[in-house]
């Protein structure tokens, strides 16, 4: 078979569909998880605790005085907040209404007055209208929930003037291992994953951009002060319908979380990607 036989934005389309029919999302939705404060909270405070990927984003991008970056799901700000110290000028866009509410928080709280804020999917809002380009660096952190991934790569290079660096994953994540444990039992299918950053070069390599691309290990945990705040989150992310789905996910979560200083902490190794290009300029 020859490698451009394959559609690589239908092998994504059709595994992030096959992911969120997996994790019982409305179709197009991964924004969603993210319209609650809580959920938005809690990505704040792991953020903060570890700064060490924030540090190593910044210190890696092309970042001048006078840059203008656009932020692509910028969540509540982990990234769009130190950048906006160091540039001219952050658009920060984020569609999920807990993520906004705490972005604009934090604005407010550390007085800065050169990032802008667009509440919309990137899939839904228009480069012209909504955006204050061109940009010297256009970076989608971890925030590819978007089906159409051709279009919105498209897009991505239509807003910047430089660079576009993405960053995704590669292998297993911890969150979809414990899925590939519970799904079984829990609903009687194997989990269908999120595709990964191999998709993701292939399509790039199909529309003739050869990006680097540099992979490196980060270590994730996500503490609970209950066992009961555990559940409580991991039903936010799963369907539980039934007394026996419950059960099964507070065994599951009792021999799997590990009790830490008082702490329940869920911890995993998981590989990430950034994956980057500066964008041809045509005379
Ligand atoms: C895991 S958070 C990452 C936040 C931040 N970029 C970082 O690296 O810390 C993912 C964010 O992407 C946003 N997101 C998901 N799908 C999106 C889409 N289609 N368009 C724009 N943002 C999206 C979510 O709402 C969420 O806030």
């Amino acid at each position: 078979m020859k490698n451009n036989s394959v559609d690589w934005n239908m092998v994504w389309t059709e595994m992030m569909q096959a992911n969120q029919k997996a994790d019982h999302q409305e179709r197009g939705d991964c924004a969603k998880l993210w319209d609650s404060r809580e959920n938005a909270e809690r990505f704040w405070k792991r953020s903060q605790k570890n700064k060490g990927r924030i540090e190593k984003t910044l210190k890696e991008l092309p970042l001048k005085k006078g840059s203008r970056v656009l932020d692509i799901g910028s969540g509540p700000g982990s990234l769009a907040i130190p950048l906006s110290e160091k540039v001219a000028h952050v658009t920060a866009v984020e569609p999920g209404k807990g993520m906004m509410e705490l972005l604009q928080e934090n604005i407010s709280k550390y007085g800065i007055n050169n990032i802008g804020c667009v509440n919309k999917r990137w899939e839904d809002l228009n480069v012209e209208d909504d955006l204050e380009g061109p940009y010297d660096i256009v970076i989608a952190s971890f925030s590819l929930g978007m089906p159409d991934i051709r279009n919105a790569i498209e897009k991505m290079q239509s807003a910047s003037s430089g660079h576009v660096c993405l960053y995704w994953f590669a292998g297993e994540t911890p969150w979809e291992a414990h899925s590939y444990n519970l799904w079984p039992a829990m609903y009687g299918m194997e989990y269908s994953p999120g595709p990964k950053c191999d998709v993701l070069y292939n399509l790039l390599y199909s529309m003739g951009i050869f990006p680097d691309m540099h992979v490196f290990p980060l270590e994730f945990t996500n503490d609970f002060g209950s066992m009961d705040e555990a559940i409580d989150y991991f039903r936010s992310r799963y369907t539980i319908e039934t007394e026996q789905q419950e059960i099964m996910l507070r065994n599951y979560l009792e021999e799997t979380l590990e009790q830490q200083d008082g702490l329940f902490v869920d911890h995993g190794h998981s590989t990430r990607v950034k994956i980057w290009w500066e964008k041809e300029v045509i005379d």
